[in-house]
């Protein structure tokens, strides 16, 4: 062995002592959170600077830092973490300008049914203060393609709008709702853009529309899942050089789902999955307060212990090592018999 070599190996031996005694500590039960979230960005606290009515049972929240310092950067197609005072934690796409570094907008479309998160969010005021993390990117906007399709249907245009100015020449977008009175930011959208409310022009063809797309061209859709389920059908019978991304705002639906039951332990309380729901929304009909953000196995926010049973892990997100012992309930499930769950 060189001298270089064994440098390089006493270095990496003080390198490995030194991540021992950081796991120690940082780890140790008390210091480390029982649950840690993974981000990849930052978090803070913010305050609500200004709210805007954007479009029926639309608003804008624009927030700042506290204490006014520049915010983290981002790039179009971005999403925040917003905790709320309630502890509920919901993801919105940013959609204002990425070269303003002092503050970020993010819109809300209030659903009255819904499970309350958009309701809190709406009632927030300028003032008021919530705790974000972020900006994380899972719908990401590439810089060099030739030529864009940008189809937004309803508040899915939040996360495009950036990228459309992003795209500039380069890009056309398609923008699709049920009234232009439901539509937000009508009024910041390129001149050309194709503007199809369906009380004016009909339901719209995706695949009619995706068809249109230069041949090579990236495609962006974001809308609810029959927009999306109708692009990812046609996109490359028709456009097969071409590139599709797309982002939802819902739970993916449950497929090949069997039945199976779960027990919290520490309530004792036991719940049946059904076939076509996610083990998180059986959990929430027992323990309303249970904890979820994407509901789609990237935040990590469902993490939760498994005590006992074999699990079907469908995310993307843990580690072999989490995966032994635990779960994302949000989507994964049970690869068969029943399980227990430290809740
Ligand atoms: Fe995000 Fe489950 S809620 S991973």
């Amino acid at each position: 062995m060189t001298a270089q070599a064994d440098a390089a190996t006493i270095s990496l031996r003080m390198f490995g002592a030194v991540m021992d005694i950081y796991k120690k500590v940082f780890t140790a039960p008390g210091i480390s959170r029982p649950n840690p979230v993974r981000c990849n960005g930052f978090e803070l606290d913010a305050v609500v600077e200004s709210v805007c009515a954007e479009a029926l049972d639309v608003v804008s929240l624009t927030l700042t830092r506290l204490g006014g310092e520049q915010l983290p950067s981002w790039r179009p197609g971005s999403h925040l973490d917003v905790v709320l005072p309630s502890g509920r934690q919901r993801q919105y796409s940013l959609c204002g300008d990425p070269r303003d570094r002092r503050r970020y907008r993010i819109a809300v479309r209030r659903i009255a049914d819904g499970d309350g998160g958009s309701v809190e969010m709406h009632g927030l005021r300028p003032g008021d203060a919530v705790r974000i993390r972020g900006p994380r990117n899972a719908f990401t906007f590439v810089e060099n393609a030739p030529a864009y399709l940008f189809v937004a249907a309803g508040i899915g245009i939040t996360p495009i709008l950036p990228m459309v100015h992003a795209a500039g020449p380069r890009g056309r977008l398609v923008y699709l709702g049920r009234s232009r009175a439901s539509m937000p930011f009508l009024d910041e959208l390129p001149g050309d853009a194709d503007i199809r409310p369906d009380d004016e022009t009909g339901a719209s063809d995706i695949a009619a529309i995706l068809a249109e797309a230069t041949p090579g061209a990236a495609v962006y859709v974001c809308g609810p899942p029959p927009v999306l389920e109708a692009a990812q059908r046609s996109m490359f019978t028709l456009n097969p050089t071409g590139s599709l991304h797309t982002e939802r705002f819902s739970a993916r639906p449950v497929l090949d789902g069997r039945e199976f039951d779960i027990t919290l332990a520490r309530s004792g309380v036991s719940v049946r999955v059904g076939s076509q729901e996610s083990a998180l929304a059986a959990i929430r009909r027992v323990r309303p307060d249970a904890v979820y953000s994407c509901r789609q196995g990237f935040c990590g926010t469902c993490k939760t212990s498994v005590l006992s049973g074999a699990v079907d892990h469908r995310d993307r997100l843990l580690t072999p090592g989490e995966r032994d012992d635990h779960m994302l309930v949000c989507v994964s499930r049970s690869v068969g018999g029943p399980l227990i769950l430290d809740l």
